[in-house]
């Protein structure tokens, strides 16, 4: 019999390392297999076994609960036991979850190659060595993939310019920067399935004619670095990496650079600026990355989950892929779940799902058992969403339109408690805080949006700081040279014209 259990960060912060221990004490150490997470984080540290073909879970299991649990398991009577959850691929399908990137992500160990081989890993690379550069950016856009770091860019159109460029060397740059509150899509994928995103690099090489990648790792995911370092080691043995990519003759290598912990970095020309070992400073646009990038060559940057959706769209084909999701919006989201919810985690989801659905029945509404007031979707420059709102399905246009956006994927619950002039300071002072400092309206507008906030917290001059507020706002969203003072407006706006009383204002809410 052998015991799955995770070792994912979270789950580790949350004693799957002792339960480990103690599975190894009493079942012995080969039977422990420690695999990435499923995301069902309200479960970890979650057991899995084998049992007629299904795998089986049993979570939250602490460590003191190991001896009465593998009791269970060995009389066979284990259902009754009240840490059983069932079949996981039964609870995944009963949520609408369709795991296409995550798919091996909690099933196998994340570094062993012939698990990963048996579960459908390098297949995507191995089609993609089949065809001309051309035709796999040509599959990549009929899929209908977006960038998933948050701005939605069409990566097969990304592709193709980097592709046509003459000038070389390429580069393929992972920007493995998260740094937005409330997610953790990326480093799931990088601690438990980190060939995948090798594997969607190598292929994006194959694509545009580029021989090496970076990947830019934020420095607060030590785990990731060495899952990432582990799995570069074993793919170079295996030949997915290096001079000759799995027997075709071209030539692909990566490797992982880490960042210094500043939130801007995750800007792909502040990015570009880090890696060429400068202070992360914005760079103007154009030129695009894709013209004149890294070192300044033809450059693609793509967030983690983007690259590492590109295996399963070559392997299954790019229809099938596109098969899933809504109007512009193909294929699966990966929603990170979090903040006052009762069930957080990674839900892996087809484009459409509406925001009632995913917080109130898979989410289970608030932890605190109070309702649910907003959630606030795609980071810290995300539009707070009111629960009056919730019907909207969870698309790149159809959250636009409600001036809302996807962003990387991260929806952070508030209950009725949340003051939102308060959640309106922190936006600018986070603004503030993590500025690049190159623009007056974001360097200095923070600040003194900041100053504004306080006052009407104060309620000395409502009326008329309210206006300068939106004036400040609009100065930000327009005169900014990048996204970071460009949509820091958007949570405060967001805040102000759907809970104005909270900012003690009495006019109707504007949407
Ligand atoms: P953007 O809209 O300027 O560009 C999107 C991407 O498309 C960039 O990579 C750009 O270089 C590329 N691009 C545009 N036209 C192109 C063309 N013709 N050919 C090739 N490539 C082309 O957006 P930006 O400023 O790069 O990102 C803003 C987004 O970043 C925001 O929407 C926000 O959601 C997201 N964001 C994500 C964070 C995270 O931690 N993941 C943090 C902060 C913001
Ligand atoms: Fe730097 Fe802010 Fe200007 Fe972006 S908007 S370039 S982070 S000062």
């Amino acid at each position: 019999m052998k015991y799955y259990i995770s070792c994912d960060s979270a789950a580790v912060s949350i004693g799957a390392n002792e339960t480990a221990d103690a599975l190894a004490r009493h079942a012995g150490a080969d039977a422990v297999v420690r695999t990435g997470s499923r995301g069902f984080y309200w479960l970890e540290p979650l057991i899995e076994i084998e049992h007629d073909g299904a795998r089986i879970g049993f979570g939250p299991v602490e460590a003191a609960e190991v001896p009465d649990l593998l009791a269970a398991i060995e009389s066979g009577d284990f259902e009754s036991h009240p840490r059983y959850v069932g079949d996981i691929d039964t609870l995944l399908r009963d949520q609408g979850q369709c795991r296409l990137t995550f798919a091996r992500c909690g099933v196998i160990a994340p570094t062993d190659w012939e698990a990963y081989v048996a579960h459908g890993g390098s297949a995507g690379l191995r089609a993609a060595l089949e065809n001309s550069g051309q035709a796999i950016v040509d599959a990549v856009k009929e899929s209908g993939l977006r960038g998933r770091g948050g701005a939605g860019f069409p990566t097969g159109i990304k592709w193709q310019t980097v592709h046509d460029q003459p000038a070389t060397p390429k580069y393929i740059i992972c920007n493995a920067d998260e740094g937005d509150s409330g997610t953790f899509a990326d480093r799931m994928i990088m601690e438990g399935d980190p060939f995948t995103l090798l594997e969607g690099m190598a292929i994006a090489g194959v694509a545009v004619g580029a021989e090496h990648g970076y990947i830019y790792l934020r420095s607060e995911y030590p785990d990731a670095e060495r899952a990432l370092e582990r799995a570069i080691e074993v793919a170079r043995e295996q030949g997915m990496l290096g001079a000759d990519v799995l027997g075709s003759g071209k030539a692909f290598d990566i490797e992982v650079r880490v960042g210094a912990g500043a939130y801007i970095c995750g800007e792909e020309t502040s990015l570009l600026e880090s890696l060429e070992g400068k202070r992360g400073l914005v760079r103007f646009k154009p030129p695009l990355p894709a013209i004149q990038g890294f070192m300044g060559r033809p450059t693609v940057i793509n967030n983690v989950i983007s690259l590492s959706t590109v295996p399963a769209i070559m392997a299954q084909g790019a229809a099938s892929y596109h098969d899933f999701g809504i109007n512009k919006s193909r294929g699966t989201l990966t929603i990170q779940l979090c903040g006052n919810v009762a069930r957080p985690g990674l839900y892996e989801m087809p484009f459409g799902v509406t925001l009632d659905h995913l917080i109130n029945d898979i989410g289970g509404g608030s932890v605190s058992g109070r309702p649910v007031r907003t959630a606030q979707i795609g980071g810290p420059l995300g539009a707070y969403v009111p629960a009056s709102h919730f019907d909207t399905p969870l698309g790149y246009e159809e959250l636009a339109e409600k001036n809302a956006m996807i962003g990387h994927g991260g929806v952070v619950v508030f209950d009725d408690t949340v003051d939102m002039a308060q959640q309106a300071r922190f936006a600018m002072e986070f603004c503030d805080i993590e500025s690049c400092g190159k623009c007056t309206p974001c360097r200095v507008g923070s600040v003194r949006a900041q100053e504004v906030i306080d006052r009407i917290i104060e309620a000395r001059d409502t009326d008329a700081d309210i206006t300068l507020l939106r004036e400040l706002c609009d100065t930000m969203i327009n005169g900014s040279l990048c996204a970071h003072g460009g949509m820091a407006p958007y949570p405060v706006l967001s805040a102000l014209n759907h809970f104005p009383q909270d900012f003690g204002v009495a006019e109707p809410a504007e949407t």
